[in-house]
């Protein structure tokens, strides 16, 4: 059952220009001057209960005005969003109650209130049953380690000690969608781990549905299943994350160790467009693309020439694939 309906969702902000001075200001009132921003580009993306999907993208691809269309923050230009069936901006207070949100960028809580606190008032305004509160408090208490610092104001708190603040209070009420907008932005890694594994096990064990930006590929990787990028409003990869490997890891380098030394690799081993680079006279690599030949062939080639006693496969990382993605030198079509 898709939990998330986006059809052709496009938004697009208009800002007034105003010219400088005085004149401007007049001229500005009489006869206002406005640019258009089209940030989200008519996308579809469908995604279903229980899925965690990454939503990635170079900063102000859209990633945060999709995800404040689909929270009912913002309305959209067109096209059509329906979250649990239910249309996000028209339907503000029921969709909040199926719904969690974290933005990376700014807390959720009352600034000036313990923690504790705002987690009570969030458990008046969602109406949760005491038993659901209590369980849920527990358990994210001791997942998250909130005991330190849940009797501060959110103001004086650390960073990663809000970020896992504002996680328990975007949980609290059991949604079954969980927003993630930069979860991990500033954190040091050891709270970047607590806080992907909460993630990870909240889906797993919950089958709460997540949707998370970030710009943190480590993040892909230990929570998601599945991959969106979006590029310029627009989405230009939908997939799970091997596919977008297998699609796009062309590129495969060996390297090889050999017992003897060897004046003469290259000479030995002439391939079209196969690269051979020699580092010493015992180790050297070779970069082919998958298309042109296979890896098996190209280990038996070696092995046949010369007396090898390692060798080991490179393929590019996830992290390389999606970086070439954003710096255009992958072209995606979907
Ligand atoms: N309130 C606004 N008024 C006008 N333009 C806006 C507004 N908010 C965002 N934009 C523009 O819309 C585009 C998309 O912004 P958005 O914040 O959705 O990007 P993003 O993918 O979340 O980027 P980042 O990775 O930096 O968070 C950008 O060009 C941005 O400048
Ligand atoms: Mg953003």
């Amino acid at each position: 059952m898709n939990v998330i309906e986006v059809v052709g969702l496009t938004k697009t902000y208009k800002h007034a220009i105003k010219q400088p001075g005085i004149i401007g200001s007049l001229k500005h009132l009489v006869n206002q001057k406005y640019v258009e921003k089209t940030a989200v580009d008519h996308i579809d993306m469908f995604i279903n209960s229980g899925e965690s999907v990454a939503y990635v993208g170079p900063n102000g691809a859209g990633k945060s005005t999709t995800i404040k269309m689909l929270t009912g923050i913002l309305v959209p230009t067109s096209g059509s969003v329906r979250v649990n069936g239910m249309i996000p901006y028209e339907n503000r207070i029921q969709n909040a109650k199926d719904i969690g949100v974290v933005f990376g960028q700014r807390t959720q809580l009352w600034w000036d209130l313990p923690i504790s606190e705002s987690f009570s008032l969030l458990k008046d305004i969602y109406e949760i049953p005491d038993y659901i509160y209590k369980e849920n408090l527990d358990t994210f208490t001791s997942l998250l380690n909130l005991n330190d610092f849940v009797n501060l104001p959110a103001r004086k708190v650390s960073l990663g000690q809000r970020m896992r603040a504002d996680l328990a209070a975007a949980l609290l009420h059991n949604p079954k969608i969980l927003f993630l907008d930069e979860p991990t932005i500033g954190l040091d890694i050891s709270v970047k781990k607590r806080i992907r594994e909460f993630i990870k096990k909240i889906n797993v064990e919950r089958k709460t549905t997540i949707l998370l930006t970030t710009h943190d590929l480590e993040d892909i990787k230990e929570i998601c299943q599945r991959l969106i990028i979006i590029d310029d409003g627009k989405v230009i990869y939908d997939g799970n994350l091997d596919a977008i490997k297998n699609a796009f890891s062309r590129e495969v380098i060996i390297h090889f160790q050999l017992r003897e030394p060897s004046t003469n690799i290259k000479s030995k081993l002439r391939l079209p467009k196969v690269y051979i680079e020699s580092k010493t006279d015992i180790n050297f690599c070779i970069r082919f693309n998958r298309l042109e030949y296979s890896t098996a062939e190209i280990v038996s080639l070696v092995m046949n020439a010369f007396d090898v006693v390692d060798f080991k496969i490179d393929e590019p990382s996830v992290d390389t694939i999606i970086r070439k993605v954003y710096d255009g030198q992958i072209e995606l079509s979907i």
